[in-house]
């Protein structure tokens, strides 16, 4: 139960409540969503369970447990299917940099509501967040420091008591969500929110949107970067493979919806575009926390805090995931001790972070594709390198991997009797390659 909160405690973060509402209000609301949805049960599911087998069959780091699964067939060294989780490594460093610089602005939320600094409308709100991204040093630091919190918690192993802690964490992330939800649908005008996520229009959906809806579900599942191997290796035999990936699949959806519903009744009612980007939930919250709880300024206060100091919990379980990938990396393929793993990890995490934070308005040539840093590795993670992953560790489990591992691991040595075995293999083997394929071929035009 505990490990699979974890999981769960991995994939609900930042990717739920700041990415979520943000793609789905630069690409036209419900259709997006169902897209999401339809990507998450259909290719998340599949997706997740092979990791999860790679993961407990392997019994070690991203890399080497794909190495396990092959020598045990070739009995060599090296092979391929390593690269997958080689590519992983490099992926969720790049996510943790990036991610680690948005987990900042919630530090920096966090600071600034205590000091109850952050009072005012709409265009305050998006004047204030304008302000601080592009200020010179001040977004640099919060990455950093949130990286080094991160290195601290994996390092000294403090995880198993965050991840106890997070028990209750979670549950009280959700009840405040619930709370927020609630204020936020009763803004005058908070129907056409209501309407924008629910009612879908889909003629606004436009080139990019089945790539953005296959990127977000995989960003969020925690999904392509051999993240949830890294978990699986410590499940148990007894663990249902299958019935686990559904129910984190559905916390993570229910999660993202709730911060949906959260965002955009409040967007429309204080008039903030629902397509500003990723500023989205930092220039609507500071306005919901003003004007909802008018009737009671004290509780908006506490609100703001409580709400900034889970989402930045909610963050810290995420990237200690990503931070875990590299390090454990590191320190068991290049016999570094533990400590120097994690220290290179953070330092090259944060070099890369603070570029990101720099590129937002800061220093202006940051840019790669015309995009600043942050978007750019964003999107070179979620909308390739995810999808990629995922692609080929389909493909791993579903065409090399032995059968009857596969189907040993499904249905956990033929103790689960209604496993659906032949429809998980007929997934991995056909439906999920093709489709990131087809999604891929859409997106060059081609298809
Ligand atoms: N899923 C997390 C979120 O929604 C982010 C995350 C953690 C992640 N570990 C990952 C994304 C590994 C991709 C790969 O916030």
């Amino acid at each position: 139960m505990g490990i699979i909160l974890a999981t769960a405690g991995s994939a609900v973060g930042l990717g739920n409540i700041w990415r979520f509402p943000y793609m789905t209000g630069q690409n036209g609301g419900a259709a997006f969503i169902i897209l999401y949805i339809i990507r998450v049960f259909l290719l998340g599911i599949p997706g997740m369970v092979s990791e999860f087998i790679i993961g407990r069959h392997g019994a070690s780091n991203a890399a080497r447990a794909y190495a396990v699964m092959a020598e045990e067939k070739r009995h060599r060294q090296f092979h391929p299917s390593s690269l997958i989780g080689y590519m992983g490594v490099l992926t969720s460093m790049i996510i943790l940099g990036f991610y680690a610089v948005v987990a900042g602005w919630c530090l920096q939320y966090l600071f600034v509501s205590v000091m109850g600094h952050l009072q005012g409308d709409a265009t305050f709100a998006a004047g204030y967040f304008q302000q601080f991204t592009s200020h010179p040093v001040l977004p640099a630091l919060w990455t950093v420091l949130f990286i080094l919190l991160t290195h601290y918690v994996v390092v000294h192993g403090v995880r198993n008591g965050i991840e106890r802690a997070s028990k209750v964490l979670m549950p009280a992330l959700f009840l405040l969500l619930l709370f927020i939800v609630v204020a936020s649908c009763l803004l005058p005008g908070a129907s056409a929110g209501i309407d924008f996520l629910f009612r879908p229009d889909f003629s606004k959906l436009d080139e990019g949107v089945f790539l953005e809806a296959l990127g977000q579900a995989f960003f969020s599942l925690s999904l392509g970067t051999a993240c949830l191997c890294t978990y699986a290796s410590y499940y148990s035999r007894q663990t249902n493979l299958f019935r686990s990936a559904m129910q984190i699949a559905a916390v993570d959806s229910v999660i993202a919806i709730l911060a949906g519903l959260m965002i955009f009744p409040a967007a429309f009612s204080v008039g903030v575009q629902p397509d500003s980007g990723p500023s989205l939930i930092f220039i609507t919250l500071p306005s919901v926390f003003s004007q909802a709880f008018s009737f009671l300024p004290p509780l908006g206060y506490l609100v703001s805090i409580l709400f900034y100091a889970l989402l930045s919990l909610a963050a810290l379980t995420s990237t200690i995931s990503m931070h875990e990938i590299g390090t454990s990396f590191l320190y068991e393929e290049f016999q570094l001790s533990r400590r120097s793993g994690a220290w290179i990890e953070t330092a090259l995490c944060s070099l890369l972070g603070i570029l990101c934070a720099l590129s937002m308005g800061a220093v202006d040539g940051l840019r790669l594709f015309g995009m600043d840093m942050l978007a750019f590795c964003d999107f070179l993670t979620a909308q390739i390198l995810l999808p990629l992953g995922a692609f080929f560790t389909c493909l791993f489990v579903g065409w090399y991997v032995p059968r009857k591992v596969v189907r040993d691991e499904f249905t956990n040595w033929g103790t689960i009797r209604r496993a659906p075995f032949t429809l998980f293999l007929f997934f991995v083997r056909y439906v999920c390659p093709l489709a990131i394929i087809a999604i891929f071929l859409h997106q060059l035009g081609l298809l």
